[in-house]
């Protein structure tokens, strides 16, 4: 059998969601910032047609982050599994945004639209000030997703897979690379 590590990937994570792991819905995403700092910050992973992907807003600081090479790292305690990937990441089109941003529940929509009058992240007065700027952001009806809504396509490069759950205790670490469309495998020193 080929050893794909997407498969392995997909069903672990299976595995994880039967055991009710509640890491198995998200991911640590990692970027440079433009100072060349490291950013992570945890969000939700999702399965679509074409493989994984991440659903964020453009006028967060990270949508230019998540230009060139990205890290992620997922890690189930349910199987004691840690994974790490570099991945490029392709612009899901406008269509698959448009649906599936109807998907979300109504406040996350609402900041979506504030996110179109002040950046995600920017400084506010206080909470009292962010919830009068929610309420009064302009915002069409019905509600269609806003520009800045952005989805991406994970494609990893590598994947490394660390198994803790090994009866001796030695640690299962594997590497897999992506060159011409195949996966090198390589066993590390965990
Ligand atoms: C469980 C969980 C799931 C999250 N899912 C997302 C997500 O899918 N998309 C997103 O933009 N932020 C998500 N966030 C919020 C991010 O961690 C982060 O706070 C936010 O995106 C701002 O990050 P930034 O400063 O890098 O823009 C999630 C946070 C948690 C704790």
């Amino acid at each position: 059998m080929v050893d794909d590590p997407l498969l392995r990937f997909q069903e672990d994570r299976r595995k994880a969601r039967d055991a009710k792991d509640p890491m198995a819905a998200v991911c640590v995403l990692a970027t440079v910032d433009e100072d060349g700092l490291p950013q992570a910050r945890t969000l939700v992973l999702r399965d679509i047609a074409e493989g994984l992907a991440i659903y964020i807003n453009a006028s967060s600081p990270k949508w230019q982050q998540v230009q060139g090479v990205i890290a992620l790292q997922t890690w189930w305690p349910s199987l004691q599994v840690q994974y790490r990937m570099q991945a490029r990441c392709e612009e899901l089109p406008a269509t698959h945004i448009a649906e599936s941003w109807q998907l979300r529940p109504d406040m996350p929509k609402h900041l979506d639209w504030l996110y179109e009058q002040i950046a995600q992240g920017s400084a506010v007065e206080d909470r009292e000030d962010l919830l009068a700027q929610l309420d009064t952001a302009p915002r069409p009806e019905p509600l269609v997703a806003p520009p800045n809504a952005r989805g991406l396509l994970l494609l990893p490069q590598s994947i490394e897979r660390l198994d803790l759950n090994q009866t001796n205790g030695v640690h299962e670490r594997r590497r897999y690379t992506l060159h011409a469309d195949q996966w090198a495998v390589e066993t590390l020193i965990p």
